[in-house]
């Protein structure tokens, strides 16, 4: 009897065994939640199989694991106990409808509080910007309380329970919770879930040597096991450092740091580190935290002879974090943030793991369109990659916080006839400027002279050519920059998945480059595309005849749009073949409704030919609801410049 699985039997008996005292520890307090505790133990019931898998994976081999069970299982009842009533109501609200996020009605913005407002309570005075741009989908960028000086941009967390004092306190933030809730906007916050910093208490008790708190970083006395992990490990941030160990004075011992020195990579295969990160979610969850961005998924877990990204038990513990949110918190969403190859992305997406995830590779081929005014590459990579599971969805962006890196499969652009290297030479050339004819203003990010590599910096206004357009006080230039970005918008919006609008570039923003001043950014040139709002409060809602205005209106058109398309909610997305290699279109349907998407990306109108349109039954006179104008397919489809059309072919 090989394939006999124990595990079923097992999971059960272990929770007859261990609710019980669950129970009887929390009598009290359960006695007094009697209703809602029959509906945690239903989903305790349906959960528990599955987590006691991944934690029998990840810890069965310890002698404790029972407790580790017990441990588990009274952290998830304490609190849910804690959960406020409203927020109960919500998990039931969203378990009756667990696909809301799959709606062509949601769109998000990402921003970072300081930049966007101060501080958390004027943040609550922009409520009525957020509604004007008909969001219900806001990510605060990390605000914990971090080392002074340089925190890598706030993902140091020194204690996940403690607000950074100059954005406000935990209090205001499940206020600003409540308010956005009220105004159906929902709340995403990282989980920095990969490291803490070196001033968080874990950190500090093992560096005074305390060997529990030891055990929640990999720490070692001497290089011989950093030497033989080394052999295998890419440098993230190569030019700040090279290796993934910081000696430490204090403890005399070489930490584990994948990234800046002072982020300290925690150690998973400690299950009390799972135990304690979970009660830090819940916690968050419980100030009203709905969506939760697993920050550099790939590294959690370590295995010697191997690169230590994207191992199989990361998928395990994330897994793990999803059922346990699901019994306790089950409004809760995971995104993830796997900014590597194509094929390893895909793996974190599942109902059981990520519901969400960034959609790097649509993100990063958009933009070698744009440098290379041809679609080939993207059409062919989104005709096979965009495929994920039912339940789940991408989150579209253009640009982020972070910089953009070519992970793009090899094989994929050889198949087109593209050579990968020379390609990402190229398109690091073009997107810094230095490519002749090229638009972009860029900056160069964490170049590796070992291998070349490369990223770019910079906000989607100036690498798309805005500034340097506005520079030369070009208007056929800006005109062009304008319609580029605009295209790529629509895009976002229209491909299938939450689009994410990155804070400032509603309106337009361009490259900041005073971080240079600053000599805790010098060394990041992510800091060029994280810029000061510039606009004050009472003009956002102004409505003035400028550049940024016009990229306002089109923001809010498009989103408004969006969410009049049912067929743009998330499924079936069909990549066509224009027969034009500067068009790039696309199926997206609904029920009865169909939308043919082409977008232009050359600087000269292109033409679909009327025999590729009969093919998608694309024909007769159709309106392109993007302008609300009538176009007749009789002949040939022509797309002007830089543009896309929307044709509903139902
Ligand atoms: C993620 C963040 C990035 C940060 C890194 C380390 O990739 O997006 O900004 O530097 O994790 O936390």
């Amino acid at each position: 009897m090989t394939d006999y699985d124990w595990r079923p039997e097992q999971a059960r008996k272990s929770l007859n065994r261990i609710l019980p005292g669950a129970e009887e520890k929390f009598a009290d307090r359960l006695f007094e939640a009697q209703g809602d505790w029959q509906k945690f133990k239903i989903r305790l019931d349906c959960q528990w199989e599955r987590l006691f898998t991944y934690l029998h994976a990840l810890y069965g081999w310890q002698y404790d694991f029972f407790y580790t069970l017990e441990r588990v299982l009274c952290s998830l009842v304490e609190y849910w106990l804690q959960r406020p009533p409203e927020l109960k109501l919500l998990d039931e609200k969203r378990q009756v409808d667990p696909n809301w996020f799959l709606s062509e009605k949601v769109v998000g913005i990402v921003l970072y509080v300081d930049l966007f407002s101060d501080n958390l309570t004027k943040l609550k005075d922009h409520i009525s910007y957020f509604k004007k741009l008909d969001l219900n989908y806001l990510h605060l960028m990390p605000l914990f309380s971090v080392p002074l000086g340089d925190n890598d941009g706030g993902y140091a967390v020194s204690d996940y329970r403690a607000i950074n004092p100059d954005l406000g306190t935990m209090s205001e933030l499940s206020e600003l919770a409540r308010r956005l809730r009220e105004e159906g906007i929902s709340l995403a916050l990282d989980f920095v879930f990969n490291h803490t910093s070196d001033e968080h208490t874990w950190a500090k008790r093992a560096r005074s040597g305390d060997p529990e708190y030891l055990n929640y970083y990999f720490t070692y006395p001497d290089r011989e096991l950093p030497d033989q992990f080394q052999k295998y490990l890419r440098d993230i941030f190569p030019t700040v450092r090279r290796g993934s160990f910081t000696w430490n004075e204090e403890m005399q011992r070489w930490v584990w740091t994948t990234f800046n020195s002072f982020q300290w990579d925690l150690n998973y295969s400690n299950p009390e580190v799972m135990r304690a990160m979970m009660e830090e979610m819940l916690y968050l969850a419980n100030q009203g935290v709905e969506i939760f961005r697993l920050d550099a998924v790939p590294f959690i877990w370590k295995r010697l002879g191997t690169d230590c990204e994207n191992q199989p038990e990361a998928h395990t513990v994330i897994r793990a974090f999803n059922a346990m949110a699901k019994i306790a918190a089950p409004c809760i969403l995971l995104k993830s943030e796997a900014i590597v190859h194509p094929d390893e992305v895909v793996k974190y997406i599942h109902p059981d793991e990520c519901q969400l995830s960034y959609n790097p590779l649509l993100m990063a081929l958009l933009w070698e369109s744009l440098a290379t005014t041809e679609v080939k590459f993207l059409e062919h990579s989104m005709r096979h990659r965009s495929r994920i599971p039912a339940g789940c969805t991408w989150v579209n962006y253009l640009r982020c916080h972070d910089d953009i890196g070519w992970s793009f499969d090899d094989v994929d652009a050889r198949k087109v006839g593209i050579d990968p290297a020379g390609h990402r030479k190229f398109l690091t050339e073009f997107y810094t400027g230095k490519y002749p004819g090229s638009f972009a203003l860029g900056v160069p990010f964490q170049f590796n002279p070992d291998n070349d590599d490369v990223r770019i910096s910079g906000t989607l206004s100036s690498l798309a050519g805005l500034e340097e357009a506005v520079k030369k006080g070009d208007n056929e230039l800006i005109e062009k920059a304008v319609r580029r970005i605009n295209m790529l918008r629509a895009i976002q919006v229209s491909i299938g998945g939450i689009p994410l609008l990155y804070g400032g570039d509603e309106f337009g923003q361009m490259n900041d480059y005073t971080y240079v001043t600053d000599p805790t950014k010098i060394n990041d040139s992510r800091w060029v595309h994280r810029a000061k709002r510039r606009w004050e409060a009472r003009d956002d809602l102004a409505d003035q005849d400028t550049l940024e205005w016009r990229f306002f209106r089109e923001m809010v058109k498009l989103f408004r749009l969006r969410k009049e398309i049912p067929a743009f909610q998330n499924g079936a997305m069909e990549v066509i073949s224009t027969g034009n290699p500067h068009l790039f279109g696309y199926i997206r349907a609904f029920e009865n409704q169909r939308i043919l998407v082409v977008n232009n990306f050359s600087d000269n109108p292109q033409k679909m030919d009327t025999g590729r349109l009969e093919i998608y039954g694309a024909r007769g006179d159709v309106v392109n609801l993007l302008s609300d104008t009538v176009v007749s397919l009789e002949g040939d489809l022509m797309v002007e410049d830089y543009r896309a059309v929307w044709l509903d072919i139902s």
